[in-house]
């Protein structure tokens, strides 16, 4: 972390909040279901698949565990009346894997069969380092029970994402990222060359193993790299798709949506915004880069 990334995170927080809620407004569909409903509405309309996230993480009461099970329950049903083509993310954290894995597995395991019933899909995002096995776990437990709806996440920066291509389940279904935490040299990369080469690697691996790609990346470098990939190996195009955040790297989503590909945008949503806008700035500086260049470059009504 340079020395102005660490000052621009630290300083986040003394950013009043209503000026954060306007910067995050572009990031996050709004408080409430409605609000994302619009939202997927409208990407929809420009040709455009989605996944709803409910804001919200790290649930350290069983009560909370409910509270999510059945946002996401309502969610999904707003998915089906509204015939919204949109899918769903969740964190593994927000349906109490910190606290019980069986818990956990019991909440995700309904979510994913309502899931299957309305012929749509659950992905379990992946969180940091201390999760990325029991997520993985969880995964393979609810892809023995032939519960195919539910996909699973892989991040480039770590170390251990080869290995974990080829002890994944036949028939996976993964979206790739670069990875948002902070972690450690001993267990994840923290060059950008190397990150993307590692991306580069991972993709070719999830292919060869003939699994779906959720290619989720908004940097171009990649996305040319994927086309290559997806050309020299004739990919049709319901064998992979491209993922991105909402409010990032419009003109590059029109671009790939034009040259003929799917593409996905993750619509995070809902009352837990604020903490959420934080935790993610404070987790990733660059981002808290983006948002305060973007303040001073008066990109904020
Ligand atoms: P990079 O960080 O190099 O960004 C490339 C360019 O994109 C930047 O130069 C900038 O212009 C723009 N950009 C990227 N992020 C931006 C932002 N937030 N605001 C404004 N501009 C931005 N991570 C994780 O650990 N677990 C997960 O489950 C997921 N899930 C996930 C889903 C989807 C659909 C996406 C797109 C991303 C994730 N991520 C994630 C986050 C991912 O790991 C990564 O941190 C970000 O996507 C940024 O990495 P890029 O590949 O875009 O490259």
């Amino acid at each position: 972390m340079s020395a102005i990334d660490y000052i621009l995170a630290r300083s986040l927080p003394l950013v009043p909040k209503p000026i954060v809620r306007r910067v995050s407004r572009r990031y996050i569909a709004g408080d409430g279901l409605r609000e994302a409903v619009v939202a997927v509405r409208e990407l929809n309309g420009e040709g455009l698949m989605a996944t709803l996230d409910v804001l919200g993480e790290s649930v350290t009461d069983r009560s909370l565990v409910e509270a999510a099970a059945r946002e996401y329950g309502e969610a999904l049903r707003s998915i089906i009346e509204a015939r919204l083509d949109s899918n769903l993310s969740v964190k593994p954290t927000q349906f109490g894997l910190k606290i019980d894995f069986d818990l956990c597995l019991e909440k995700v395991r309904g979510l994913v069969r309502l899931a299957r019933e309305a012929g749509t899909f659950v992905r379990l995002d992946m969180e940091d380092s201390s999760c990325t096995s029991p997520t993985l776990d969880l995964y393979r437990r609810l892809r023995a029970e032939d519960l195919a709806s539910v996909g699973v996440v892989l991040q480039a920066y770590m170390r251990r994402s080869l290995k974990d291509v080829k002890d994944l389940p036949e028939g996976a279904n993964v979206r790739l990222c670069k990875g948002i935490y902070i972690e450690p040299p001993e267990i994840a990369y923290r060059d950008r060359a190397l990150v993307n080469k590692n991306f580069v690697h991972l993709l070719e691996a999830l292919f060869d193993r003939g699994f779906y790609v959720g290619i989720a990346t908004h940097d171009e470098e990649l996305v040319w790299e994927a086309y290559r990939i997806i050309e020299r190996r004739k990919l049709l195009p319901a064998s992979y798709e491209f993922q991105m955040l909402l409010g990032v790297a419009e003109p590059l989503r029109g671009r790939i949506l034009r040259d003929g590909h799917r593409l996905r945008v993750y619509v995070p949503f809902g009352s837990h915004w604020y903490a959420y806008s934080l935790r993610r700035l404070k987790e990733n500086p660059r981002i808290a880069g983006y948002i305060l260049s973007s303040l001073f470059r008066g990109r904020l009504s």
